[in-house]
Formats: C-alpha cells, sequence, structure tokens
C-alpha cells in the first residue's frame, strides 16, 4: 500500500476556544474507508453551536452553513478536537467560525488542519420563530 500524503503540522489557533474533542469510530467511515462527511458535518454543528448558545439563552436553530471546507480526510482512530470563534452577532442570529484538528492514531501531539467551517444560528422562541439575541448585562466569554 503506498504511504499517505502528510501535511506539515499545524499551529492550534489561540483566538478561538476548544468547544469539542471526538474520536471517530469504524462505524463512521465512507467507501474510501476515510470518516464520512457527513458525520463531520454534524460533529461541527454541534460544536458551533457551544459559544453561541451562551449569547442566545435557550432555543435556538442552524440557519446557514455559510461555509464547509474539507481540508484533510479525516481517519478511524484520529482525535478531534474543535475550535470555536463568534465572528458576528446580529439581531437575532450569532455566526462562528469553526476550525477542526485531527491528532493522528501515531502522532499524538501533532496536529493537523482537516476542517473548517463558518455556521449561523438562529434565536427561536417557542413557536420557532426568530427573536432577539439577549443583551447580557456584562461581556461573555467567546
Ligand atoms: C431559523 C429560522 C427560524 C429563521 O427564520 P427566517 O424567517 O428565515 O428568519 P429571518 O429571515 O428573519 O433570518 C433570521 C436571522 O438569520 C439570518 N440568516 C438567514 N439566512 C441566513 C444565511 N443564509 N446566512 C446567514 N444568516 C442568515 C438573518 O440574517 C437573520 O439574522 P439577524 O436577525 O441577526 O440579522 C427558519 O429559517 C427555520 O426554522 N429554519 C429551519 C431550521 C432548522 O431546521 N435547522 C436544522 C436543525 S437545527
Amino acid at each position: 500500500m503506498s504511504e499517505k500524503f502528510s501535511p506539515p503540522a499545524a499551529q492550534l489557533p489561540t483566538d478561538k476556544e476548544l468547544v469539542l474533542k471526538v474520536i471517530p469510530m469504524p462505524a463512521d467511515t465512507n467507501g474510501n474507508g476515510d470518516i464520512f462527511g457527513g458525520w463531520v458535518m454534524a460533529q461541527v454543528d454541534l460544536a458551533g453551536s457551544v459559544l453561541p448558545a451562551r449569547h442566545i439563552q435557550g432555543r435556538m436553530a442552524t440557519v446557514a452553513v455559510n461555509e464547509f471546507i474539507f481540508k484533510q480526510p479525516v481517519r478511524v482512530g484520529d482525535i478531534l478536537s474543535f475550535y470555536a470563534a463568534v465572528t458576528r452577532i446580529g439581531n437575532t442570529s450569532v455566526t462562528v467560525e469553526v476550525e477542526v484538528f485531527a491528532e493522528r492514531f501515531a502522532t499524538q501531539g501533532q496536529f493537523v488542519k482537516v476542517t473548517e467551517a463558518r455556521l449561523t444560528y438562529v434565536a427561536i422562541d417557542a413557536q420557532g420563530r426568530p427573536r432577539p439575541v439577549p443583551k447580557p448585562a456584562a461581556p461573555l466569554a467567546g
């Protein structure tokens, strides 16, 4: 079997917060034996919601995946670290950027950027209609 392409190790972001770590399992693979893109998207959607939840304080829904780039394949056994930062707080919505880094099974401590994405979440009321994002009394982290 040929050697797989290895990009140079990446630096972890200092302007984003670690919001999730997860390890994909064999059940999450596609026909190539790599991890299914839809599984990665689901994890990014969950990770992306963590910081908006602090601002929205209640029900919310993902309104848009504004950008999603699969930069490198994700493999079974990778330790995935999801870093996020809020980039915009609108009237009813919060937008975040998410970067995902993999520590490969045999090279723990070295990080490869595998995915980057930008998503928007909307604060919704009990009827599922947009509602204003509450204005915090004091600044929130993230
Ligand atoms: C989320 C939802 C309630 C928004 O309702 P809507 O009538 O489209 O709302 P609006 O057009 O008033 O937009 C609401 C906010 O979303 C933003 N928005 C809408 N489409 C967007 C897009 N493509 N990209 C970025 N932001 C977007 C608007 O700018 C607005 O933000 P602001 O008030 O901060 O300016 C509705 O679209 C919905 O229920 N969608 C389904 C959600 C869902 O099932 N998600 C998957 C599971 S969580």
